[in-house]
């Protein structure tokens, strides 16, 4: 992507200084922790992301100084918190280059922005005979709505399929977008191969036959600089607490002209200009999406968490990970009987594995008795564990606090199990 290239650029050239992981660290009181008797090497940011102090920190301000129900009441509480939760919206919309704040939903996570599109503009628009596009390196959360959805409404779901290095094989791509797709729905950032989807190019075709194009950008948004209009998606989704905010959390993005057009998908208090028995007039967005309480505290928290983020440099973190994973990649190829799953041309966040030793869940419990926190399973992804013929796999995912000193204890690590299962 064209952003990327020119803040890869940017970084060789050494216009941006590095990123001190060191002084990040201290930031993040869970760092400090020991897991039995071992200083913690927390390598499992994919499923979820430490917090620094400045989101606990907002959290606990929200309760201890303004808590308050938004947009309800008349008083002084109230109107600080409302304040703080459209001030949240606002960071998000620009966090994620939206060009209105209208354009950012609050949601529970990725998974409920997803839901809310199938069930929204999916059930107002797919008919029988339409098409759904995915790929074979979804997360579960972006295979099933839709699946859901086809059975619904007689559409029926195609899968792009992947290489054996865990690409997205475009020309199969090509070749399956045609005039009945209606979305196409794919992830910037695999979860289980850590692969970089060409989304610009995918959105671009997508366009062309007339359809719209959701990027599930849970994997991506914490890791690289992100511009919905630049990627040219219509629906961009991601979540709070992968981003180094609160759980229960998340955001959709919507272009304003397809948000404005599709109905509520929750119904109830603050979505409404309008209530009688006989006719509810539905509000404006954003609130259109957000029936109930929102959870003030989650968008307060995950805008101090964006705050952080964008103090730390989003090319900044990119180009610091980018030299942990080619320094993972380069160490676990290393150990004998490791192999990598895949060896995609752009990887962000995630590298796994598997060991001719060992389980991946035991190669996570003697992980576990050193203080690396890994992922082990089939990462909410089955059909890639299918396509790499394995029932599961080791996850190593980075964030912005890791250094090539957890990149060693990991690896040690590795070696252990070997001694032991070997
Ligand atoms: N989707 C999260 C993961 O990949 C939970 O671990």
């Amino acid at each position: 992507m064209a952003v990327n290239m020119a803040q890869e650029t940017r970084q060789e050239t050494g216009e941006v200084p590095p990123l001190d992981p060191a002084r990040i660290r201290a930031d993040f009181p869970i760092l400090a922790a020991t897991v039995h008797g071992n200083p913690l090497v927390y390598l499992d940011n994919a499923a979820t992301t430490q917090k620094p102090r400045a989101v606990l920190d907002a959290i606990a301000r929200y309760y201890t100084e303004y808590n308050a129900n938004v947009h309800r009441g008349v008083h002084y509480l109230s109107q600080v918190a409302t304040e703080a939760y459209d001030e949240a919206r606002r960071k998000a919309a620009a966090f994620l280059g939206a060009t209105v704040d209208c354009e950012v939903i609050f949601t529970r996570g990725a998974t409920e922005s997803i839901n809310l599109v199938a069930h929204s503009y999916g059930r107002q628009h797919v008919l029988p005979g339409d098409e759904i596009l995915i790929t074979g390196m979804e997360h579960h959360s972006n295979i099933v709505p839709w699946q859901i959805l086809c059975k619904e409404s007689g559409a029926t779901l195609r899968v792009v399929p992947i290489d054996d290095d865990g690409n997205l094989i475009m020309e199969e791509f090509d070749r399956l977008l045609n005039e009945r797709t209606r979305l196409v729905a794919v992830t910037h950032v695999s979860n289980a191969l850590g692969t970089v989807n060409p989304i610009r190019d995918i959105a671009a075709k997508t366009h062309a036959v007339g359809a719209v194009v959701l990027v599930d950008g849970a994997q991506s948004a914490p890791h690289m600089p992100v511009n919905v209009r630049e990627l040219g998606c219509d629906f961009f989704v991601c979540s709070g607490h992968k981003m180094y905010g609160p759980t229960g959390i998340g955001l959709l993005y919507g272009r304003a002209e397809l948000l404005d057009a599709m109905p509520p998908y929750q119904s109830g208090g603050d979505m409404i200009l309008s209530v009688t028995f006989e006719k509810t007039i539905y509000g404006r967005l954003p609130s259109k999406f957000e029936a109930g309480t929102p959870h003030i505290e989650g968008a307060i928290g995950l805008a101090a968490a964006l705050d952080y983020l964008n103090a730390q440099g989003l090319d900044r973190v990119a180009a610091h990970e980018r030299g942990l994973i080619r320094y993972a990649e380069s160490a676990l190829r290393a150990v004998p009987g490791l192999r990598l799953m895949g060896a995609p041309r752009q990887r962000a966040g995630v590298i796994a594995f598997t060991m001719d030793a060992a389980h991946p869940h035991d190669i996570g419990q003697v992980l576990d008795e050193a203080g690396v926190a890994i992922r082990a399973g089939h990462h909410c992804a089955q059909p890639v564990m299918k396509r790499f013929g394995v029932p599961a796999s080791a996850r190593a995912s980075f964030g912005l606090y890791n250094t090539r000193d957890d990149v060693d204890t990991l690896v040690q690590g590795l070696h252990e199990v070997n001694r032991i299962f070997a």
